[in-house]
């Protein structure tokens, strides 16, 4: 039997070198690039592709790099900036205002020179109302791309089609909207400007493998998939659904169990195996734990990760990170993989959320998180600025950009003490974060107790230990305050003990059920020295973290 070779990397500058192997996405420790607000290389204010380049020595390839092996990159695709590149224009190629697809080719091989995967944003909800494709469809009923998106006719009063309802309810409530052109609605669950396609479409799926390709034959590693969860529609809505939805909710809910949803990630899944080493993680707003992995597929035949958001709605406290790890952990299908992530560009950063009006007690709550986050078992996420405590800033009223309220989250990458933190000789787009003046990676980068020194600590642990980056996971007795777990694989065990109250709590080594001998800290979320606190007990500092070593376990 002849088995086919899978496709490789198009050529010698475009291989990842260095690094992890093909189990890259699962071992690796990955981190999103917010491309506006990276760096900007030319001096509008907005930050580009080039500037992600430029930045690269900072998350790998150094001996004082923070670490990680892949990035995903937010979209760069052209776009009128409705929803800040999630409203594409053009599936392959660049916006001027990020640069050219040299520019994306150039980035691809200096990152991958320094064993640093690109996961790039796919955005298959929906497209920009400016999309030659929509320009088509509303043009007339009888357009061939008509049926490439979802249109449905009035009810008989004139009213949407159904009660489905806009995420983006600020700027409309209904996930619909008129066009007087042809007389029918069309379906846009985020802003009037990004019309849902019609994934029932043969001709829309062709099209999308298209686009999957065109990005893997460049050298891609993969993919970071827009409302996986959503894409695609029950039937009915496209035929022209009067009342309510077939579900019975009146909020915009379509189905995670939608079979053809499932197929369709198959379908995707194939087309990646189709070459090496490459992965795709979906977002998936899903809140049911037991829905969620089902988006791995019932073989893992569908999405390699599927975004666990648990940790962002999760309250501060041991207990409320324990059960939601062991309940993914319970969940999750055999051979299927997890992953964590604690901030992305739709949510308030970590340091504010768990801040509860202090923010010197969010970022001490913030390296504790950061050492959880980094010793699970599963893929950690970790979102720009996060690896400096980068906090929420202050927007003025005048000016917000986004409709939705995420521009706090956005804002420039605080690089050093300089009113444009190092990001921008000109204007920057979204204020910086006065912050920056004593929060920034020049500073912290000298500074051995600051986040940046931790994070490049647990991420060097974790590289270093092959316990931490695909052993078990396995919870362990210890105080109500503290959540306590091993890692264990091939004799190395790694024990993980985290005080979530705002006092010293008392750890007996008894309790914890693993043997008192050769135990070791190895890293604690406070400042480096003076922690050899072990004897029958080891004594946490409010809001300590502490990675131990068991030898000759
Ligand atoms: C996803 C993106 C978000 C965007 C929305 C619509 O939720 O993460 O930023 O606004 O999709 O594309
Ligand atoms: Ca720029």
């Amino acid at each position: 039997m002849i088995v086919n070779a899978r496709r490789g990397y198009p050529d010698e500058v475009s291989r990842p070198r260095g690094g992890l192997g093909p189990e890259w996405w699962r071992e690796g420790v990955l981190y999103q690039v917010y491309p506006r607000s990276y760096q900007d290389s030319n001096g509008d204010g907005i930050g580009d592709l080039r500037g992600i380049t430029q930045r690269l020595d900072h998350l790998a390839g150094r001996d004082d790099s923070l670490g990680i092996d892949g990035i995903w990159i937010s979209p760069f695709f052209p776009s009128p900036m409705a929803d800040f590149g999630y409203d594409v224009a053009d599936y392959t190629d660049v916006d001027p205002r990020f640069g050219t697809l040299a520019d994306f080719d150039e980035l691809l091989a200096q990152a991958h020179a320094r064993g640093i995967r690109i996961i790039v944003d796919l955005v298959p909800n929906h497209t920009s109302d400016q999309h030659p494709w929509f320009a088509e469809s509303r043009s007339s009923r009888t357009n061939p791309k008509r049926d490439w998106y979802v249109w449905a006719d009035p009810k008989p009063d004139g009213s949407p089609p159904n009660a489905w309802r806009s995420v983006f309810n600020r700027v409309k409530k209904e996930a619909w909207t008129f066009d007087a052109t042809t007389g029918q609605y069309y379906l846009h669950p985020f802003l009037p400007q990004q019309p849902d396609l019609n994934w029932w479409n043969p001709e829309v799926r062709k099209a999308f493998e298209g686009i999957l390709r065109f990005w893997l034959d460049r050298g891609a590693d993969g993919f970071r998939i827009d409302v996986a969860h959503k894409t695609v529609k029950p039937r009915d809505i496209g035929a022209g659904l009067f009342g309510e939805n077939p579900r019975g909710t009146r909020d915009f809910t379509p189905p995670a169990d939608e079979p053809e949803l499932h197929a369709l990630l198959r379908t995707w899944r194939k087309l990646l195996n189709e070459y090496d080493d490459r992965m795709t993680v979906g977002e998936c707003v899903v809140l049911d734990p037991d829905r969620l992995v089902d988006f791995y597929g019932a073989d893992n035949d569908e999405l390699h990760l599927a975004f666990n958001f648990h940790f962002l709605r999760a309250p501060w406290g041991a207990q409320s990170f324990r059960d939601r790890t062991e309940t993914f952990e319970r969940v999750i299908p055999n051979g299927a993989w997890p992953d964590y992530t604690l901030s992305n560009h739709d949510n308030p950063r970590a340091v504010s959320r768990y801040a509860g009006g202090d923010i010197s007690r969010g970022r001490r709550r913030g390296r504790l998180a950061a050492m959880m986050l980094l010793t699970l078992r599963g893929t950690p996420f970790i979102y720009y600025g996060e690896e400096i405590g980068m906090a929420d800033a202050p927007i003025p009223a005048k000016r917000i950009v986004d409709v939705a309220g995420r521009d706090p989250e956005r804002t420039p990458m605080q690089w050093d003490a300089s009113p444009a933190a190092g990001f921008t000789t000109g204007d920057p787009w979204l204020p910086v974060n006065p912050e920056t003046a004593t929060i920034n990676v020049e500073a912290q980068r000298r500074d051995p107790s600051s986040m940046f020194s931790l994070y490049r600590r647990l991420i060097a642990e974790r590289r270093a230990s092959p316990a931490l980056r695909r052993g078990s996971y396995r919870t362990l007795p210890a105080p109500n305050d503290v959540f306590a777990y091993a890692r264990e694989l091939d004799g190395e065990r790694r024990v993980v003990l985290l005080n979530f109250a705002d006092r010293a709590v008392p750890v007996p080594i008894a309790k914890l059920g693993i043997p008192p001998d050769g135990l070791r800290i190895d890293a604690s979320t406070e400042p480096p020295g003076g922690h050899e606190r072990i004897g029958k007990t080891i004594e946490l500092a409010p809001d300590e973290g502490v990675l131990l070593d068991l030898d000759g376990s």
